[in-house]
């Protein structure tokens, strides 16, 4: 072996992550990372931290513990960034990798990305180039300082490649992989598939402790969370006003594993739906089964949509913009924003879509990729 290829197989890893959506996207990361017998380890925010936001997931797929756990917990967005920064900056003095890899948008994102690059620690960013033009969105604003902060940045598709190439990112520092949640769906697929239906845990009162007993093709799954929507009551009435038109219409379950932001903020502008079954967030397997199965998908979630699309499912998302534009350009997804009348047109149209379109976000093979470059 040559000095230069044995040096770089010894390159230390951290993966920083802290949210739901981190923690299934960056599971491929691992799994590669752990099938290389690389020196890695993980480094936990602690942003999310109830059970069925966090820990469900390690324990469902496996997944090695977080070497640390920082607990910033939830707070404003100063607080829970400067929080994880200064976690973030202690262990990384402590343990120092080569390389940090943080995957998202979230504040886990900028304030990991943020705090390696000023110790001069490489940084590689999953999920790089995604742009929504919203700057409303604090996702957007972690995004783009992420993909400033960043060393390596693992476009999904080449669509996200040509928005950093236009913001002036070196054409050496991306790469193009596929994201990284096709691989958490064909790896996982299956085994939800086979696996038995769950008992959902309902949350709201008129609905008993039961299983919901979904015949495929036979409900809508819904999920919604996002800061702009949920927190503004306004928009939030205007969504579930929106669901209820599409219960009443296509006389179908609407299924809603409810985010605990949105059910706070329910809870704050005494909202109680009628017609939508709020359940408790369900584990990957669960959600993945349940996503496979349904006749259409309404969601403001990144994630959601790029599974959607994945899994041949037509979605109608529930915001005014998206940095998702691949899911809408395939004919998988159109935008319906939180007007009522609105997105019970887009259900109807989205329908009668055909939904044979391809894949834009790679072929599963996304972690390996990325493992193969930063180790
Ligand atoms: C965060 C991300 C968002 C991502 C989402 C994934 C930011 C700015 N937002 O939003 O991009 O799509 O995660 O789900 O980083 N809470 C709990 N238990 C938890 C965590 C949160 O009950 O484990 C409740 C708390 O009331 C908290 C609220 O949810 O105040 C919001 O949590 P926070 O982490 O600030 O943002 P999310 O809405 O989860
Ligand atoms: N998800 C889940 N259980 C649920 C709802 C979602 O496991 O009850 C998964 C979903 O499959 C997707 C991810 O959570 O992979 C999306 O996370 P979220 O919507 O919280 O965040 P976003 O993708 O919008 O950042």
């Amino acid at each position: 072996m040559s000095t230069k290829s044995k040096k770089r197989t010894q390159r230390k890893i951290a993966i920083i992550l802290g949210t739901r959506p981190e923690i299934i996207k960056m599971t491929p990361v691992i799994r590669a990372l752990e099938g290389k017998g690389a020196d890695y380890y993980i480094l936990h925010t602690g942003q999310h931290y109830s059970y069925n936001l966090d820990r469900i997931f390690f324990e469902q797929l496996k997944l090695p513990d977080a070497r640390y756990n920082i607990d910033a917990g939830s707070g404003s967005h100063a607080e829970q960034t400067a929080k994880i920064l200064v976690g973030v900056e202690e262990v990384l003095l402590k343990d120092r990798p080569d390389v940090v890899l943080v995957e998202g948008d979230t504040n886990s994102v900028l304030a990991g990305a943020l705090a390696a690059t000023k110790l001069h620690v490489q940084v590689g960013h999953v999920e790089a180039g995604l742009r929504s033009y919203d700057r409303q969105m604090p996702e957007e604003i972690n995004r783009i300082l992420a993909d400033r902060c960043s060393d390596y940045l693992f476009a999904p598709t080449k669509k996200a490649k040509s928005i950093l190439l236009h913001e002036g990112i070196p054409k050496s520092k991306i790469f193009v992989t596929g994201n990284t949640i096709v691989d958490a769906v064909y790896q996982n697929l299956e085994i939800a598939r086979r696996s038995p239906n769950r008992n959902f845990r309902p949350i709201t009162s008129h609905v008993e402790h039961r299983a919901l007993n979904l015949e495929p093709r036979t409900y809508f799954l819904v999920t919604l969370h996002r800061q702009e929507n949920v927190d503004n009551s306004t928009r939030l009435k205007g969504i579930l006003q929106g669901l209820e038109l599409v219960a009443s219409e296509f006389s179908l379950p609407v299924i809603y594993p409810i985010h605990p932001r949105a059910a706070k903020m329910m809870r704050q502008f005494r909202l109680k739906p009628k017609n939508i079954e709020l359940v408790e967030p369900l584990d990957f397997l669960a959600f993945l089964q349940l996503e496979s199965n349904a006749r259409l998908l309404l969601t403001d979630s990144g994630g959601v949509q790029e599974e959607a699309c994945i899994l041949k499912v037509p979605c109608v998302t529930l915001r005014d913009n998206t940095e998702r534009p691949e899911t809408i350009n395939v004919g998988a997804n159109v935008l319906a924003g939180a007007t009522p009348n609105k997105i019970l047109e887009c259900t109807r149209l989205m329908l009668q879509r055909s939904t044979k379109w391809k894949n834009p976000f790679g072929d599963g093979k996304a972690g390996q990729r990325i493992v193969e470059i930063v180790t």
